[in-house]
C-alpha cells in the first residue's frame, strides 16, 4: 500500500487556487485598463475559447516546466529528460545542453520495442533505407508500398479477422473511420470513459450519441432499450443502425472491459460491436492478441475491432479489422485512407 501524500495534493490545490484568483484579478485589471485602448480586433468574438484561454496564460505558462519537456532517448523504461531555464518567468523555456535519467512513467511502450530491440531496430533500419519514412502520397495515389499490405494481411491474421486496414494515427483511426461507418439517423452508444478519439469521431459522424455508466452491461442494456424504443428524434422512426462502442482495456483505469456480457447483449438487440484495443492488443491473452483471446469472445461477434501500433508494438498508426466488405467500403470511402500520406 502506498500512502497517499496529501500534503503534496493539497498544496497543489491551493497553489491552483491561488494562481486561478490572481489570474482573474489580473485579467479584470487587464480589462479595464485595455478598455481605453483602441482593438484592432473590434466587433469580433474573441477567438480563443474563454477559460482553456485564461488557464493558458495565467496558469500553465507559469508552471510548464512541469509538463511537456523534451526527452533525447528512446522512451525505454528510463529516459533522458533534456534540463530547461527561463529568464521570463516560465513563460518561455530554452533547451540546456544537460539531461537527466529518469523514470519513464509517461510512456505506453508497453513491450518495449520502441527502445533498441535486436529484432526490430534492425529491421525498421533496413525498410528507412529501402522505402523512406514517408511515401509522400496518399495510399490510392502511389502511397502504399508492400509493406502496407504485408502490415494489413498480418494484423488480419493476428487479430482473426478476414480483413485490416492500416492508418498513420491511431487518433485518426477513431476519428475518421466512425464519421464513414455512422450517420444522421444512426445511433452510437459509447462508454462514459471511452478516449477522445472516440468521442470526436461520434460527435463528427452527425448520429445521434447516447452514453452508458462506465463499463455497466446493464446501463448498456436500459440504454438500449430506452433507445430502440423510442426511435430517432422528433420522427421516431426506427435507428437505420446501432453501435456500440467500448474499448478493451480503459487506458486511464487499466480496467478490463465486460466483453462477454456486453457482446451478448448487443447480439440480443442486433447492435454492431466497435472494440478500440489500443491498451488491449499485444498487452493481454495468451499470445498477445488481446481482450477476445482473453476473455474467451469469439472475434466473429465483435464486428469493428480498432487498434493501435502505439502501444505494445512501439509504433505509430492505428488499424480496423472487420470483414472484407467492410474492409473494402473503408478503402474506397475513408478521407484518412484517400487523402492522407502514409508513414
Ligand atoms: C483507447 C485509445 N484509442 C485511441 C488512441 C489514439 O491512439 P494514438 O495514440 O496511436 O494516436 C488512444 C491513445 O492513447 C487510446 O488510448
Amino acid at each position: 500500500m502506498i500512502a497517499i501524500p496529501y500534503l503534496t495534493a493539497l498544496s497543489t490545490y491551493f497553489s491552483y487556487g491561488l494562481l486561478f484568483a490572481f489570474g482573474q484579478l489580473r485579467d479584470f485589471f487587464r480589462k479595464i485598463v485595455d478598455w481605453w485602448r483602441a482593438s484592432t480586433l473590434d466587433g469580433y468574438a474573441p477567438i480563443c475559447l474563454g477559460l482553456e484561454d485564461f488557464y493558458i496564460r495565467r496558469l500553465y505558462l507559469r508552471i510548464q516546466d512541469c509538463f511537456g519537456r523534451p526527452i533525447s532517448s528512446a522512451p525505454d523504461a528510463w529516459f533522458d529528460v533534456v534540463e530547461r531555464y527561463s529568464n521570463d518567468n516560465n513563460k518561455t523555456l530554452k533547451r540546456t545542453t544537460k539531461t537527466s535519467k529518469c523514470l519513464n512513467l509517461g510512456s505506453y511502450n508497453y513491450l518495449g520495442f520502441a527502445a533498441a530491440d535486436e529484432y526490430c531496430t534492425p529491421r525498421a533500419i533496413e525498410s528507412l533505407k529501402k522505402f523512406a519514412a514517408s511515401t509522400c502520397s496518399t495510399r490510392v495515389d502511389g502511397g502504399t508500398t508492400m509493406l502496407h499490405t504485408d502490415l494489413e494481411e498480418c494484423v488480419a491474421r493476428f487479430v482473426g479477422k478476414p480483413a485490416a486496414v492500416v492508418f498513420g494515427m491511431g487518433y485518426v483511426t477513431n476519428s475518421a473511420i466512425l464519421p464513414i461507418l455512422m450517420g444522421k439517423g444512426g445511433l452510437i452508444i459509447s462508454d462514459s470513459l471511452n478516449h477522445n478519439s472516440i468521442v470526436n469521431g461520434a460527435r463528427g459522424s452527425g448520429a445521434t450519441i447516447r452514453v452508458f455508466q462506465h463499463n455497466t452491461p446493464s446501463h448498456l442494456e436500459t440504454v438500449l432499450r430506452e433507445q430502440i424504443a423510442e426511435g430517432q428524434p422528433r420522427t421516431h422512426r426506427p435507428w437505420k443502425k446501432i453501435m456500440v462502442i467500448v474499448e478493451g482495456i480503459y487506458s486511464m483505469e487499466g480496467e478490463l472491459c465486460k466483453l462477454p456480457e456486453i457482446v451478448s447483449i448487443c447480439k440480443k438487440y442486433k447492435a454492431y460491436v466497435y472494440l478500440d484495443e489500443a491498451h488491449s492488443i499485444g498487452a493481454v491473452g495468451k499470445s498477445g492478441r488481446g481482450v477476445c483471446e482473453l476473455l474467451g469472445v469469439d472475434t466473429a461477434d465483435v464486428d469493428v475491432m480498432m487498434g493501435t501500433f502505439t502501444k505494445s508494438f512501439g509504433s505509430c498508426g492505428g488499424y480496423i479489422a472487420g470483414s472484407k466488405e467492410l474492409v473494402q467500403y473503408l478503402k474506397y470511402t475513408c478521407p484518412a485512407h484517400l487523402y492522407a500520406p502514409n508513414k
